[in-house]
């Protein structure tokens, strides 16, 4: 029997993973994959909320992350890689839970608001606005302690601890109130500057790129544009250039060394791009490869899907029975 305290965390599948997720929070998972018990979870049901019209996407995009999460190192047999349309539980909890969330809650989630403000009238569905809703019970259902997860998220787990305070106290104890963790950066900036590295916004490096597409998005990044000539003094306060040597460079001399002669004017973009995209191929090349190895089987990337949501939907059958025991819907009425 295991003693590990416990994880969920997750991810939409709307295409493979990019460096941006992997400081704000792969790298924590990496980390604590060992101390505690973790569901991985690939929210495809959540991933429809707005992409309902590509299914066929989503579905692919599943086994992107599947591939990017074992190249760079998580452990499908220590912990759970799961499924979330593949255990219906995921539904029948969002469903009793959205009982108990005031409709108000929702509508003050300032990351819901942001993302509702983005979406077309049309697009705007009674199952996208209820998503939080379904991400408390992907937390719940395991009963998770710790939700490791990127800065945006926060809101979704400060309703959760909400959401299962308010089911304890009416139904009475069966979920913990879980904390959240953010990553080493929060928020990773866009290479062409923009706030947020993000797949709609075509400004990522993905986890799986190879080395002539990292150098080819290095070189095109967006950098000090009050800058015109490499003698020119430069700025390395919100150069994303320079946050992204802070992120991945390794060599820390070599970062201050080029901060030193940047704000002179005594170092070219080209040779500060150069360096970085060295830096990032160095992180980059080992991930790559392994997700080279894995394409090319297949069968044990089914396997780790297959074997984690199995495991996960036992779990969540406990945790429903003991859901419906502590509301009274479990037995007929007498
Ligand atoms: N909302 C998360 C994202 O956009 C994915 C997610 C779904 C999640 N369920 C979760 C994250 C539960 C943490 C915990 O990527």
């Amino acid at each position: 029997m295991t003693t590990r305290k416990r994880i969920l965390t997750g991810v939409r599948p709307t295409g493979p993973l990019h460096l941006g997720h992997y400081v704000g929070a792969l790298e924590n998972w990496l980390r604590l994959q060992n101390d505690y018990e973790c569901f991985f979870l690939i929210a495809d049901y959540q991933a429809l909320s707005d992409h309902i019209e590509e299914i066929d996407r989503i579905r692919q995009s599943v086994i992107e992350v599947t591939l990017d999460w074992l190249a760079i190192g998580l452990d499908p047999q220590k912990n759970a890689f799961v499924i979330q349309s593949y255990v219906p539980e995921h539904a029948e909890l969002t469903m009793l839970l959205s009982f108990i969330t005031p409709l108000g809650r929702l509508q003050r989630n300032p990351t819901l608001k942001s993302e509702m403000e983005k979406l077309r009238e049309t697009d705007l569905t009674v199952g996208f606005f209820n998503y939080p809703v379904s991400q408390i019970a992907d937390i719940l259902l395991p009963k998770a302690h710790l939700v490791p997860v990127g800065e945006d998220q926060l809101p979704h787990i400060e309703m959760t601890r909400d959401i299962a305070g308010k089911f304890n106290r009416t139904y009475g104890n069966v979920f913990p109130e879980p904390q959240a963790m953010v990553g080493r950066v929060g928020r990773l900036v866009g290479t062409d500057g923009q706030a947020k590295m993000s797949k709609s916004l075509g400004n990522c490096i993905y986890l799986g790129d190879d080395e002539a597409s990292v150098t080819k998005r290095v070189m095109s990044m967006y950098t000090d544009p009050t800058r015109l000539r490499a003698t020119d003094p430069g700025h390395v306060e919100g150069n994303p250039v320079f946050m992204y040597h802070d992120a991945f460079n390794k060599n820390l001399d070599e970062v201050k060394d080029l901060k030193e002669r940047y704000v002179v004017g005594r170092v070219g973009d080209v040779e500060v791009k150069k360096k970085l995209a060295k830096a990032l191929n160095d992180f980059l090349g080992p991930i790559h490869e392994r997700r080279e190895h894995y394409k090319k089987h297949m069968d044990d990337v089914h396997a780790a899907l297959l074997d984690g949501t199995r495991r996960a939907k036992k779990v969540a059958e406990q945790t429903m029975q003991e859901v419906r025991d502590a509301m009274r819907i479990s037995k007929s009425p007498a």
